[in-house]
């Protein structure tokens, strides 16, 4: 029988020509610099391919190098990141760009590592997709990909990750780049999760045991998920001759963007109401990693402004205030 060693040695260059064959255009794939890759690998964190599409040209539009990120405002910036959530991402790329536009661009692992905002599968990307170094990137992706191909039944932990990174490093071919995005290509068009892969179109299945065995869905094999935490808040959007009231946020959760006044609820809907009249009502959710939101908002026209908050227009709302996307549904009622 083979070793999982022997299994990846085989594996590798499967998996480049099929990756050059088959990758997705991707903006970031282009004309890239370690300032680019960094700005795409913070935004892959935890938005999904499709909605950073999007974002990251504009983003690269205004802020083309690290120069001009370090110098500007953490407003511009927030309201540049506006929609792609996680917004202390934003914040840390930012303190990287300084980084980058002080020291230079970093040459080994340690030094990728040490950016704000980069962990252990970031500084893995990058080292492999920008700087040519065979350090491995092991994300959730990469670890189904790799347990599927090995019939790895382990409960994923850090040990797991650990294991594939040592193997992964081993085998590591000189096409760093190709070898790196090849295997988050696999994980993200072939071997997907929730339901079944497209094994017809795989490079490996010819190789990978959990295929072979008929058994791609047993992995990975997880340990179960807490519950998250479910949150009621109360959301109003006070309107006064064309101005809305906004205020910024303080300590924690999307520290430093702007919100429309809210409060924690006991439960959804019976709040006491700010005085003015009622012109309309909903309810909305989101979803964070660990808490849930489950909000109501009330559209409410009032007699005067007051100094507890900024009072600002549709317009500047749309220009220069950021509004985390978890008050999406009630921004809407912002004309
Ligand atoms: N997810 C994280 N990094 C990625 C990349 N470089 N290409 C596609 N998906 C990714």
């Amino acid at each position: 029988m083979q070793t999982e060693t022997e299994i990846l040695q085989a594996a590798a260059p499967l998996l480049l020509s099929w990756f050059r064959a088959n990758q997705r255009d991707l903006p970031w794939r282009k004309n890239r610099t370690f300032y680019t890759s960094l700005v795409a690998e913070i935004m892959l964190q935890q938005t999904r391919v499709e909605a950073v599409k999007e974002r990251y040209v504009a983003f690269l539009e205004k802020f083309p190098t690290e120069k001009e990120l370090a110098l500007a405002s953490e407003d511009e910036v927030m309201k540049a990141w506006e929609r792609l959530g996680y917004y202390s991402r934003a914040r840390n790329l930012q303190k990287a760009a300084k980084t980058l536009f002080e020291e230079g661009t970093p040459r080994t692992w340690v030094g990728v590592r040490s950016l704000a905002g980069v962990g252990d599968y970031t500084a893995g990307a990058l080292s492999s997709i920008a700087l040519g170094l065979k350090e491995p990137a092991v994300d959730g992706n990469v670890l189904r990909v790799l347990t599927r191909l090995l019939a790895d039944g382990s409960v994923i932990d850090d040990g797991v990750k650990r294991k594939f990174t040592q193997l992964l490093r081993a085998v590591y071919p000189d096409s760093t780049a190709d070898f790196c995005e090849g295997l988050m290509e696999l994980g993200a068009i072939v071997c997907v999760p929730n339901g079944a892969p497209f094994c017809e179109k795989c490079p490996w299945a010819g190789l990978c045991r959990a295929h072979l065995a008929g058994e791609e869905e047993r992995f990975p094999v997880r340990a179960e998920k807490k519950a998250r935490k479910v949150e009621y808040l109360d959301v109003f959007v006070l309107m006064c001759d064309g101005r809305y009231a906004l205020k910024k946020r303080g300590a924690g959760l999307l520290r430093g963007l702007w919100e429309f006044p809210n409060r924690v609820a006991a439960t959804s809907g019976g709040a006491d109401l700010p005085v003015g009249v009622l012109l309309a009502k909903k309810t909305a959710k989101h979803i964070f990693t660990h808490v849930e939101w489950r909000m109501t908002g009330y559209l409410i026209q009032v007699e005067e402004t007051t100094s507890d908050f900024v009072w600002a227009t549709a317009e500047e709302i749309e220009t220069l205030y950021a509004i985390p996307s978890a008050f999406g549904a009630f921004t809407e009622w912002v004309k």
